[in-house]
């Protein structure tokens, strides 16, 4: 079975529901590693609890960003990872990190991209009025929520929705995602060609 580490910085749902899915057996794949950079993130329980080992790498902990993700790419190549699954890992990975693991570095983001990128996706779909809303797995390129597009998911925001019901639902939506975006990787029944992925 394939390797994977999961990167987060907070809560950690999407870490739990792709966990989940492994116990389960939908997802087929080693939760090797959990990789996060804030020693408070909730994801750190989540992991302890789940039984999965978890590392936190601290930028503030090395003098450069070069030595920071060196600390991380050998921590990986020690656990033979083959995908990098980020979910909420709130940094954005140098040229060199992700020359490093191309296309086999995968990030869920909470909108339709190219639409709403950056850190507030669900509220500024929100904001924006918007009819629809939903969620993009992507793989991670050198620019900002950019790379090529695997699976998109989305969801009508009714009149009645405030904010916290929109979230409530991406979330879940999330959720059931993920784990069959990162299980069709796994299966290799993924193939990137300039910008289009296609799913054999
Ligand atoms: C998710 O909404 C994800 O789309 C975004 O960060 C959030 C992480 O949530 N990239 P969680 O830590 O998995 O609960």
């Amino acid at each position: 079975m394939m390797n994977i580490a999961v990167f987060a910085s907070g809560r950690g749902s999407n870490f739990e529901a792709i966990a989940k899915s492994i116990k389960k057996g939908e997802l087929q794949a080693n939760l090797a590693l959990l990789v996060c950079d804030n020693a408070k993130a909730g994801v750190l329980v989540k992991a302890k609890r789940a039984k999965i080992e978890s590392l936190v790498i601290e930028r503030e902990k090395f003098a450069n960003k070069h030595d920071f993700e060196r600390d991380i790419i050998k921590a990986l190549k020690l656990r033979k990872i083959e995908l990098i699954v980020l979910a909420g890992y709130m940094r954005i990975l140098s040229s060199e990190f992700v020359q490093e693991y191309k296309n086999k570095i995968i990030n869920i983001h909470p909108s339709l991209l190219p639409s709403f990128k950056g850190t507030q996706g669900i509220k500024d779909t929100f904001d924006y009025g918007s009819k629809i809303a939903g969620v993009t797995i992507h793989f991670i390129d050198e620019k900002l929520d950019h790379g090529p597009i695997i699976m998109q998911a989305t969801i009508p925001i009714a009149e009645k929705d405030s904010l916290k019901t929109l979230e409530k639902k991406i979330h879940k939506l999330e959720h059931q995602i993920y784990p069959q975006a990162i299980n069709l990787f796994v299966k290799h029944k993924l193939k990137t060609l300039g910008r289009k992925v296609r799913i054999y």
